[in-house]
């Protein structure tokens, strides 16, 4: 990365907790480092919060509610595009941003920033069609009518894999909506949603409506659990593993809050032998490789059928091995570093796992230690199975396993023998079995000769274990708003 752009990166860089429009230190003073993968190297050191800190937050956007609800829908919108600009205008430093927490390459990251802005572009022009309905009364002299308002304080917590565009597509609809927010960001990745909450103010955010706090993994517990217990909290919305997920989910239930949980996911993707393999090579590599395989909608097995299973894996091996790895700031750069040594750790046992019961290493398999240590090679395995770690676990990185199989039920069945519905792909040219397959496959979300299905414009979610609630599109709104019902009599 260029000194002028690190530099401009820099500039954004807040590391205090901004809670009623003020950056303020934790009550505690205490700090926590934020590293950048690639390197170890210390990049900035941000508040420690406490339960302490997350009630003040939560105060401050209480406080702010009422008059952020009475807002006219028009003047939210013309905030969260001020918003928007500002988050474009910033694209590169913001992107440099992402790259130095988050490890990401630099390309990847500025497309990262224009996704999450085309989110606040969006939920901007949403603000304006929240309708309600009139309904065809059943009963002489009453009028029924619907209005839809805010739900009110919304906690929003996000994971480290889109610094950026997790975070606005939470932000955005929950701001749209009239109601105000309460944010923390993922341990590893903080400053960029910080840098997001300093554009947001320059934006016109009022003080209040907009709140985020910073706390470690060990911390974060105390803040969240601060807020599970604040019945003014009337949401939360989370992305991240199902076992977190669960929790909130039992936690909050004391005070019963609306929920949105995007949780973990085990994509399958399948390629039928009436497929186009390029396109399904293509399509797997922009779906396995985005973010190096730390997506939650990354296919994690990958079934091919028998009679076709040979020639493909020959051409994603020669793919595979093409893929550039290096750090974020190296312009040739296609994967950067995992995210932390976990994520590393987890990636390597995976692999040695699968090998132990008998897959094969076609491409990869190894840590790329001279890079640093949080590399991991991008690796195809054959003859993977079902005893493996990897197919009932998500291995959130660059790893696909190959399976075969020889009938379309026995393919449908195996995609679906999983407790998660996040994602699923295929790859047909048979409109009668596009139909089947697609109607058969449990997933919120399925890619149909497509590899790459992230838009603003359609909604984000999944079934089962992976959560419940929609972001993203006409339907992303309604997490954020509850139904009244008006009824009016004395009219006959
Ligand atoms: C995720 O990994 O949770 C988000 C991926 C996306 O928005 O496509």
């Amino acid at each position: 990365m260029s000194l002028d752009l690190e530099a401009s990166a820099r500039a954004l860089i807040r590391t205090d907790n901004f809670i009623g429009g003020q950056w303020l230190a934790s009550q505690s003073g205490e700090r926590f480092a934020v590293t950048d993968p690639a390197t170890g190297r210390t990049l900035a050191e941000v508040a420690q919060s406490g339960a302490a800190d997350a009630r003040a937050a939560a105060d401050a956007a209480s406080r702010a509610f009422p008059a952020w609800r009475a807002t006219l829908p028009k003047e939210r919108a013309a905030i969260l595009r001020r918003w928007h600009a500002a988050i474009v205008a910033n694209e590169a430093a913001l992107g440099a941003l992402i790259s130095l927490e988050q490890g990401k390459p630099l390309a990847e990251a500025r497309g990262e920033v224009a996704y999450g802005a085309s989110y606040v572009a969006w939920f901007a022009d949403e603000a304006t069609r929240i309708y309600g309905d009139v309904i065809p009364t059943q009963q002489r002299g009453k009028r029924m009518s619907t209005v839809k308002e805010p739900v009110g304080v919304v906690a929003a917590i996000t994971p480290w894999n889109f610094p950026l565009a997790m975070i606005a597509r939470k932000i955005a609809p929950a701001l749209a909506a009239g109601c105000t927010v309460v944010a923390k960001p993922a341990e590893d990745t903080p400053l960029t949603a910080l840098a997001l909450v300093q554009l947001a103010h320059d934006a016109g955010v009022p003080p209040g409506v907009l709140n985020l706090v910073t706390a470690s993994r060990e911390a974060t517990p105390h803040t969240v659990d601060a807020w599970l217990a604040d019945s003014r909290v009337r949401k939360i919305t989370f992305t991240g593993s199902t076992q977190v997920g669960k929790h909130l989910a039992r936690e909050s239930a004391g005070t019963l809050k609306k929920l949105s949980l995007e949780l973990g996911g085990n994509a399958p993707f399948i390629v039928f032998d009436d497929a186009d393999l390029d396109a399904a090579v293509e399509g797997l590599l922009a779906a396995k490789f985005r973010n190096g395989g730390q997506t939650c909608v990354c296919p994690n097995r990958v079934y091919v059928q028998r009679d076709v299973y040979e020639t493909f894996a020959a051409r994603l091996c020669a793919r595979v091995a093409e893929l550039r790895v290096g750090p974020a700031s190296d312009p040739v750069s296609q994967i950067g570093p995992m995210i932390n040594a976990r994520a590393v750790d987890k990636i390597a046992r995976h692999v040695d796992d699968a090998v132990e019961h008998g897959a094969t290493v076609l491409v990869g398999g190894k840590r790329l230690e001279a890079l640093g240590p949080h590399y991991y090679a991008p690796t195809v395995l054959g003859h993977a199975s079902r005893e493996m770690a990897l197919c009932g676990e998500e291995t959130f990185g660059p790893v696909v396993p190959l399976f075969a199989f020889d009938q379309e039920d026995e393919a449908v069945t195996m995609a679906n023998d999983t407790p998660f519905g996040l994602a699923a792909y295929f790859y047909s040219q048979d409109l009668r079995r596009i139909e089947r397959v697609s109607a058969a496959l449990e997933a919120g979300i399925v890619g149909i000769n497509e590899g790459a299905l992230a838009s603003e414009a359609a909604p984000f979610g999944g079934v089962k274990e992976s959560g419940y609630g929609r972001e993203g599109s006409r339907y992303g709104l309604d997490d954020y708003l509850s139904i009244k019902y008006l009824c009016q009599g004395g009219l006959a």
